[in-house]
């Protein structure tokens, strides 16, 4: 048993627009007790340290703030190499940027190499769980599982089914695809803390006879997660509308094919009405929120209020290489300022919340990670107020954790993240 004390804040529910002081729990002076890579109790440390057995180790934390592990949503670990590449809207920047990198990964070296420094990255940024998409390359899918393995993260990736619209090098088909997929869900889903997402790129890169055949593997496997893009970018959606002339709309296509279920993520969701939004809600699909990579692509505004309005789950995803950092503070730093154009603002526990628990219900997995209650997965990070100067200025001029949380979200880098701890284990990266 191990405990530490510092300052701790978990949510429990969504705390809404007005972030109600009883949805989250806030220990000034606190203890995290954890065994054998599990929460055992987050607390008080006036009522915790005088229960501890009395060779527990506690370290001394104090003046910093733990957090649940952050959890990123939607992020492509191939395209670690071509953050902030200058001026395209989406589909000139897949053409440009995406597939080009991407046709790297014909190499399984060159995976590895890069799911390490990925893996090692997402922990820099006090991210514990990330969706990830890979490449077309089965290899790339061994390559993010085994970096994730060796750290004891939990971690959801998947291949990438693609068989048209995109360069002759990075095509599978509908039947190599499939049998891929299902020799990966084979090797790696449910493996340790791993889990498998089909995942077809987007409704533009894949065949109907490949959206078919995903949605045969959905069938088969429904425990596995599906992972794919949706109405991102308004030529992408005339693109589809063109394509699905038979189709009400682009969230209908994913659900004629049977992609639209529980586990199953979207990235964006900008372009949609009230219709798909209660179709999603009522399949129990869920919204990655990705507003660097919109802002950076100039692909639109997330509507959070109508999301959860309409009972989606939602989460935050970094989105690189379209987004432009892999730190979920940041992320969240740029959601408030997306929402607040909308007449929104994000307030501080709400984006802890969908940087956290939110994004572990999209995932479906809020019953093992997203906060500290008793018997949850010990991924955490601690917080450093005094990373920079100007943190450490800033949040001692502040008041309240509300205050402190927003300020430091905003102004926060990986100098603010003082340590990740991956299944009660302190990660060195
Ligand atoms: N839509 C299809 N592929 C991609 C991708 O790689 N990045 C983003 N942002 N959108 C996509
Ligand atoms: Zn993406």
């Amino acid at each position: 048993m191990q405990a530490l004390r510092s300052s701790i804040l978990h949510c429990l529910v969504d705390p809404g627009a007005e972030s109600r002081s009883d949805t989250f729990e806030y220990f000034d002076d606190g203890v995290l007790i954890i065994d054998n890579g599990s929460v055992v109790a987050a607390g008080d440390a006036a009522s915790l340290l005088n229960q501890l057995p009395a060779n527990t180790k506690v370290e001394d934390y104090r003046g910093k703030l733990i957090v649940p592990g952050l959890i990123d949503c939607h992020v492509h670990f191939p395209q670690l190499d071509i953050i902030g590449s200058f001026g395209a809207q989406l589909l000139d920047w897949l053409n440009q940027y995406a597939f080009p990198v991407e046709e790297k990964f014909a190499d399984p070296e060159h995976a590895r190499e890069v799911a390490g420094a990925f893996v090692d990255e997402l922990l820099r940024n006090g991210t514990t769980t990330a969706m990830v998409f890979g490449t077309v390359h089965a290899h790339s899918a061994d390559a993010i599982f085994e970096a994730a393995e060796a750290r004891d993260m939990r971690l959801i990736a998947g291949k990438v089914l693609m068989d048209s619209n995109c360069p002759e090098a990075l095509r599978d088909d509908p039947e190599s695809g499939y049998a891929e997929s299902k020799a990966l869900i084979e090797r790696w889903h449910g493996k340790g803390r791993l889990g498998y997402a089909i995942t077809p790129r987007f409704a533009l890169t894949s065949s109907p006879e490949q959206l078919t055949a995903a949605g045969r593997l959905a069938r088969e496997y429904p425990d596995v997660w599906i992972h794919t893009h949706l109405a991102e970018n308004m030529e992408e959606v005339e693109e589809i509308a063109r394509l699905f002339p038979d189709n009400r709309s682009y969230m209908d296509v994913y659900d004629e094919f049977g992609l639209l279920r529980e586990r199953a993520v979207f990235a964006h969701c900008l372009h949609m009405d009230d219709e798909d939004r209660g179709l999603m809600a009522r399949k129990g699909g869920a919204a990655a929120f990705c507003p660097t990579s919109n802002l950076f692509l100039g692909s639109g505004l997330f509507d959070l209020a109508a999301i959860r309005a309409a009972g989606i789950r939602c989460g935050l995803g970094t989105d690189v290489g379209g987004g432009t950092s892999l730190s979920l503070l940041n992320t969240a730093s740029e959601a408030y300022k997306v929402l607040h154009l909308q007449d929104q603002p994000l307030q501080a526990m709400r984006a802890l919340y969908l940087a956290t628990l939110g994004a572990a219900e999209a995932l479906y997995l809020d019953d093992k990670i997203g906060n500290f209650e008793k018997g949850k997965e010990a991924d955490f990070v601690v917080l450093d107020f005094e990373g920079s100067s100007l943190t450490a200025r800033r949040t001692a001029a502040a008041d309240t954790i509300e205050e402190k949380l927003f300020a430091l979200m905003t102004l926060a880098d990986d100098r603010n993240i003082h340590s990740t701890w991956v299944h009660g284990v302190e990660q060195t990266c």
